[in-house]
């Protein structure tokens, strides 16, 4: 299990959820990885949990100031990243909406967090890449961002479906560099961010029910898809969308 060894790898949104299981995965494969959450107690409590192959960084990605500090203490710590995985996101439950009913301050603060906030860590990763001679970056997706799946969260899906988009043009910018960009789509995973789904039996049947392997996803499914797009494996992806959603796409 050292197919990560020598890479240092920032995962953004790893306090929590996918981006928890990723960092842990990425660091048992021998990789340094930095936790980057804006939930301090959260990045560090990972941080700790890892050891002295991680380290925590507090980031928000919806702002620049932010994101921009956090790479110049990582350049100068000698963490710069060379696998950046821009994971972390929102899900306004209760709130996004179809578009008719959907308020304008909500789609703001949803674009903010997930589209807005991926472009900022994709600007900075980018930058601090070109500077290291490339490196790999791995957006998360969404089905909702691909098919209907997301009626009544016009934001998020919306939110989703630009992460695809600025996936493909920052790969054609970028591939002269050495720097890959793809995209992982999961399914739908169960962790904190859609508990308004996994604690009401009949929302939870009937999302299931639209996965074909007939199971909701567990952050550990993606693991894998990630290990090979951050490593020698996954050297000639790059634009390409993987989904590893049970099927949840294909219908
Ligand atoms: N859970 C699902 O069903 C599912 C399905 C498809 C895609 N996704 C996507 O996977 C990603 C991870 O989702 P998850 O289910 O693990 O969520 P989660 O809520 O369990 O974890 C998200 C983490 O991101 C952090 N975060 C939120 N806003 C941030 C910001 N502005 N700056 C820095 N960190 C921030 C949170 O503090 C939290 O630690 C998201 O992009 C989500 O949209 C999730």
């Amino acid at each position: 299990m050292t197919r990560l060894l020598g890479k240092t790898a920032l995962v953004t949104g790893a306090g929590a959820g996918i981006g928890r299981a990723v960092a842990e995965r990425f660091a048992r494969e021998g990789a340094r990885v930095i936790i980057a959450d804006r939930d301090a107690d959260a990045a560090a409590s990972v941080a700790a949990k890892i050891g002295d192959a991680a380290r925590p960084a507090v980031v928000d990605i919806s702002d620049e100031a932010s994101v921009e500090a956090a790479y110049a203490d990582l350049v100068a710590a000698g963490w710069s990243p060379d696998v950046v995985v821009a994971n972390a996101g929102v899900q306004l439950f209760g709130q996004d909406a179809k578009a008719a009913d959907l308020d304008l301050d909500v789609w703001r603060r949803t674009i903010d967090v997930n589209l807005t906030g991926t472009f900022l860590t994709v600007k900075h990763s980018v930058r601090a890449m070109r500077a290291s001679g490339g490196g790999s970056i791995i957006l998360t997706g969404s089905p909702t961002g691909l098919n209907g799946e997301g009626q009544d969260f016009t934001a998020y899906s919306a939110s989703k479906a630009g992460i695809h988009g600025l996936a493909r043009t920052v790969a054609a910018a970028y591939a002269s560099d050495g720097i890959r960009v793809n995209t992982v789509v999961p399914a739908y995973t169960e962790t904190g961010l859609v508990s308004t789904i996994s604690d009401d039996p009949e929302s939870r049947a009937a999302i299931v029910g639209r996965i074909p392997l007939g199971r909701a996803g567990s952050p550990a499914d993606v693991e894998g898809i990630m290990v090979f797009l951050a490593s020698a494996d996954g050297e000639f992806a790059t634009g390409a969308l993987f989904a590893v959603d049970g099927g949840m796409t294909t219908l």
